[in-house]
């Protein structure tokens, strides 16, 4: 090839190239330039919104406008445009077990998908035409389920690049890059997650980097591999989203803020424009437990306080009627009640003098009206006992004119 041949042709080519550049970036989908199709819709806080929490839907959503994304020329190769683009997406899931079953970056030739089931499909394939390369639908998964059956799948968690169906060519669990050290992170549970995938045409290497919501774009990419990618394009392309809910698990999927560029980087989001991310479901589980928790400790505080009271009661104003071994041989024995009611409950005013052990009280016996001093013990030391008894006794060998 001359020289001058050579230069005509890279200025052709430099024409084409910045002939095709574009871009678009929606801070929120207000009167934005996207189809949608199926159940997905503009919220009123201008997200939008591909699948609400309910079983077996699907939701898409597409720039109206097909982007030309394939060069074809009779002499070379065709050639994909390099693309870059960057989103914000959030998962609302159920409270109680795991969601489903996941969004898409979609490239698709029709923004319409005839007979695509949800669940694993995610709303772009079903089970006869998966993996078919008649499709040309390149996915790029964002999937919170794992398996292939409703009945059998686990909680899933990750990203995938997938060329005309939903097995991945590469695929790894959600994470980011934080000061080289590789981080997981639980992209349901993530108020919002940020997407960027760059396309290059020249290498075929495709970038995709992802970050919970706020944190600064991640230095390296999470995937960062080569993806021959024509086989799959047609000349034209919609670029888009699709999501999709399951028989038995459903989450609600929401784009917050997208921005693409054709042959350039797509146009940083301003998060401050973005609307905010949709409420998460509180998660009930723990407030039961902590209801519980609560529940027993205050039923066990009242019954200690209920027990503790019983015991201090009872012993302030109940009787025990303990028979002593001294009192065995006593002719008589007058019963604490007796002389508790004989002395007006031992009040001030039947003091008469108070001695060494206790307090002597005057009082009258309730049934026969006899007039009687009463000595109350108020401390009874163990050794107080045997110097009580003697007292006792000494008083019963007492001659005295006044006493009886
Ligand atoms: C939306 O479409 C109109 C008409 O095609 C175009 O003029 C406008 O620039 C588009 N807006 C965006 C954000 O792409
Ligand atoms: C895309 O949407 C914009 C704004 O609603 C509209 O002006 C434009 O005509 C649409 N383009 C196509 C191809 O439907
Ligand atoms: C979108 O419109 C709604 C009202 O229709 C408004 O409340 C909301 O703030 C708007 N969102 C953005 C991002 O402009
Ligand atoms: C699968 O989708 C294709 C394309 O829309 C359609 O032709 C085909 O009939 C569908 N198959 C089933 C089993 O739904
Ligand atoms: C992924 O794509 C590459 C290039 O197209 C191909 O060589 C490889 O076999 C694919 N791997 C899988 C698992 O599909
Ligand atoms: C993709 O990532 C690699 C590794 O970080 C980087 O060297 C390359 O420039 C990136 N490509 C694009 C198109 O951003």
């Amino acid at each position: 090839m001359a020289p001058k041949t050579l230069f005509g042709l890279l200025i052709f080519l430099f024409l084409l190239v910045s002939s095709t550049a574009f871009s678009f970036t929606f801070h929120g989908f207000n009167e934005s330039n996207i189809t949608r199709e199926e159940k997905a819709k503009i919220d009123n806080q201008g997200r939008l919104e591909l699948t609400r929490r309910e079983n077996n839907i699907v939701g898409h959503a597409f720039y109206n406008e097909s982007i030309k994304i394939l060069h074809k020329t009779a002499s070379v190769q065709p050639k994909v445009f390099s693309f870059s683009t960057c989103f914000v997406f959030s998962i609302v899931s159920p409270s109680a077990g795991p969601g489903g079953f996941g969004l898409a970056f979609t490239i698709a030739p029709s923004t319409r998908f005839p007979q695509a089931e949800g669940g694993h499909l995610l709303g772009l394939f079903n089970s006869s035409n998966d993996m078919k390369s008649s499709n040309h639908i390149l996915v790029v998964e964002f999937d919170t389920v794992n398996g292939y059956k409703d009945d059998t799948d686990t909680v899933g968690n990750h990203v995938g690049v997938n060329k005309n169906g939903m097995s991945s060519n590469i695929s790894e669990p959600a994470a980011y890059f934080v000061d080289g050290k590789k981080e997981e992170f639980n992209m349901e549970k993530a108020d919002a997650v940020c997407v960027w995938i760059e396309y290059d045409g020249e290498t075929e290497i495709l970038n995709l980097t992802i970050s919970p919501y706020l944190e600064p774009k991640p230095s390296k990419p999470l995937i960062s591999e080569a993806v021959d990618i024509k086989s799959v394009m047609k000349e034209s392309m919609f670029f888009g989203f699709s999501a999709s809910t399951g028989k038995r698990k459903a989450s609600a999927h929401y784009i917050l803020g997208w921005s693409f560029a054709l042959n350039g980087i797509a146009p940083p989001l301003d998060y401050a424009l973005l609307p905010k991310p949709p409420p998460k479901e509180k998660h009930s589980q723990s407030f039961p437990w902590i209801k519980v928790i609560i529940g027993m400790l205050s039923a066990l505080t009242f019954n200690l306080l209920c027990l503790f009271l019983y015991v201090t009661l009872y012993k302030r104003y109940m009787v025990f009627e303990t028979l002593e071994d001294w009192e065995m041989d006593c002719p008589h024995r007058f019963r604490y009640r007796d002389l508790h009611l004989a002395t007006k409950r031992f009040v001030e005013s039947q003091l008469i003098g108070v001695g060494g052990f206790g307090s002597v009280y005057k009082g009258v016996l309730p049934r026969t009206g006899t007039e009687v001093a009463v000595k109350r013990i108020l401390r009874t030391p163990a050794k107080g006992m045997r110097e009580f008894a003697a007292e006792i006794e000494s008083l019963g060998r007492l001659r005295h004119k006044n006493l009886v």
